[in-house]
C-alpha cells in the first residue's frame, strides 16, 4: 500500500515524498537499533536527530535523479540516507551553542539539549561515519570503482571543499557586508555541495562520461542556492511552528544572505530565477525528468 501523501504538496511530489521519507526511516531504524550496552545513549541521540523528521529533500532529490538513468531505487536510497546521514550531522553541529545555540530542531529540542553536548558532538561525528559505511557497502554498487567514486565525492561534497568550509564562511562572515559573489560562494559551499551530490552520485551511478554531466550540475547548483535563500527567507519572515525550528535568528546574529543583502522581495525574486533556470537544464528529458522539476519547485515555495 503506497504511504499516504504529505499534506500541503502537489500530488507526484506529496506521494513520492512521503514514500522515500518511510524508506529512510526504516533504513536508519534498522541501522541504529541499539547495541544494549554503554553507547545505547549514543544511538539514542542518533535516532532522535535522524529518525521521524525533516523533509528528506536530499533522499528525495537522490531518488528523482536517479530515475533519469533507470537505477535500481534500492540502491539510490542507500545514497540518498547517507546524504541524509551526513545533513543530520550538519545540523546537529550547527545548532550547538558554539555554532547557531539552538534548541529547537524539526519541532524537537536539539540533541545537546535532549542529551548533552558531548552526546551531540559524538552523534554528529558518527553520523558523519555511518554516512561514509553505507556508501562503501556492496549493497550500495557492486562495482568498487562506482563506491571509490561515491565516497569520494561525498567526502569534498561535505569536508572543507564543501559543506564544513562553508559553514567556516558563514561563521567568520557575521557582522560583515558580504556582495552577491561571495554570498553565493558561501552558500554554494554550505548548503549546495550536499546538494548537488546528490544529483552527481545518480550521474556515478550511472557511469555518466563527464562532458554528459553538465545539465545536471547545472540543475543541482540552481537548486541548491534556491534552497537556501528559501530557508533564509523562513529565518526572515516564516512561522517558527510550521518551520520547527526557530525563526528570526539570521539577523539577530548577523548572518551575511541573500536577504540581508537584497532585502525579501529581491531575494525570492532571485530564488524564483535560479528554480526557471535549474528547470531550464533538463529541457533534453521528458516526463522521466517531472519530479525534479516539482523539487526545483517546492525548493522555494516551500514554508518549512
Ligand atoms: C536546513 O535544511 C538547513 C539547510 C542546509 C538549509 P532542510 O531545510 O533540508 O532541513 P530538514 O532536513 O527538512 O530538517
Ligand atoms: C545550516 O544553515 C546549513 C548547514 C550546513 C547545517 P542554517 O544555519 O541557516 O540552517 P538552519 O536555519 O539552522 O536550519
Ligand atoms: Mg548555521
Ligand atoms: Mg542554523
Ligand atoms: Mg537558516
Amino acid at each position: 500500500m503506497p504511504a499516504e501523501a504529505v499534506a500541503g504538496l502537489p500530488p507526484l511530489l506529496g506521494e513520492e515524498a512521503a514514500r522515500v521519507a518511510a524508506k529512510v526511516d526504516a533504513l536508519f531504524t534498522t541501522i541504529l537499533a541499539l547495541p544494549g550496552d554503554r553507547r545505547d545513549r549514543l544511538y539514542e541521540a542518533m535516532g532522535h536527530a535522524a529518525i521521524g523528521g525533516g523533509k528528506r529533500m536530499r533522499p528525495l532529490l537522490t531518488v528523482a535523479a536517479a530515475r533519469l538513468f533507470a537505477i535500481d531505487e534500492e540502491r539510490a536510497l542507500r545514497v540518498g540516507t547517507a546524504i541524509e546521514a551526513i545533513h543530520v550531522y550538519s545540523l546537529i553541529h550547527d545548532d550547538l551553542p558554539c555554532m547557531d545555540d539552538d534548541d529547537l530542531r524539526r519541532g524537537k529540542a536539539t540533541v545537546h539539549k535532549a542529551f548533552d553536548e558531548c552526546t551531540a558532538v559524538l552523534a554528529g561525528d558518527s553520523l558523519h561515519a555511518l554516512a561514509f559505511d553505507i556508501l562503501a557497502d556492496e549493497a550500495t554498487h557492486e562495482r568498487p570503482s562506482v563506491r571509490t567514486e561515491l565516497v569520494r565525492a561525498l567526502a569534498r561534497a561535505s569536508g572543507p571543499q564543501g559543506m564544513a568550509g562553508g559553514q567556516m564562511m558563514d561563521l567568520v562572515a557575521e557582522g560583515e557586508q558580504l556582495d552577491l559573489g561571495a554570498i553565493t560562494r558561501l552558500q554554494q559551499l554550505k548548503t549546495g555541495a550536499l546538494i548537488e551530490y546528490c544529483v552527481e552520485a545518480a550521474c556515478i551511478m550511472a557511469r555518466l562520461p563527464a562532458d554528459k554531466r553538465t545539465p545536471y550540475h547545472g540543475y543541482a547548483r540552481n537548486v541548491g542556492l534556491a534552497f537556501q535563500i528559501a530557508d533564509d527567507l523562513i529565518d526572515h519572515g516564516g512561522d517558527e511552528e510550521k518551520a520547527g525550528k526557530r525563526v528570526g535568528k539570521d539577523a539577530a546574529a548577523g548572518k551575511a544572505t541573500f536577504v540581508s543583502l537584497l532585502g525579501e522581495e529581491r531575494a525570492r525574486a532571485q530564488a524564483d530565477m535560479l528554480v526557471d533556470q535549474a528547470i531550464e537544464h533538463l529541457s533534453g528529458h521528458g516526463k522521466e525528468a517531472d519530479l525534479l522539476r516539482a523539487i526545483a519547485r517546492y525548493a522555494v515555495e516551500r514554508d518549512h
